[in-house]
């Protein structure tokens, strides 16, 4: 939960939406797929398999995006993210792939709530 806050916070302060990046939903919807995300996520990834386990649909896309690449950097260089678990799968992605993940998790329904 503190990482959510912390990834909305990190948004705030580098301009949200500022650099829309390009993905492809439908091609992020078959790249889930392949990897089976929704085994820990939850089919409409809002309903995670553990409630420690993080609600992606509708999270900001540029958000997303970040995560994924923060877990393929790993803690070894800046912005990098350690993580047992999504180290593993994210470093199976290709950048298209984070890109189009990113783009169609956006997209999914959510209550989660961006205060402005
Ligand atoms: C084996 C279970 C599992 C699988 C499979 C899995 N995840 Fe995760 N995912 C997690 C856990 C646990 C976390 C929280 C890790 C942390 O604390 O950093 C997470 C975190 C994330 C985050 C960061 C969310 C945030 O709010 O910061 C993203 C994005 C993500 N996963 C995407 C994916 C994608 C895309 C796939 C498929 C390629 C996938 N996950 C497959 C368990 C899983």
């Amino acid at each position: 939960m503190k990482k959510i806050f912390a990834g909305v916070a990190f948004l705030l302060s580098t301009g949200f939406m500022q650099a829309h990046a390009a993905g492809n939903i439908a091609a992020g919807e078959a790249a889930t797929k392949k990897y089976a995300c929704a085994s820990c996520h939850g089919a409409d990834f809002h309903t995670p398999i553990d409630p420690s386990y993080p609600k992606l649909a509708g999270q900001p896309q540029d958000y997303l995006q970040h995560a994924l690449i923060a877990y393929q950097r790993g803690s070894d260089g800046p912005n990098g993210r350690s993580n047992a678990i999504m180290g593993g799968q994210a470093k199976a992605l290709s950048h298209q792939e984070v890109q189009d993940i990113a783009a169609y998790l956006h997209s999914l329904p959510t209550t989660l709530v961006l205060r402005k």
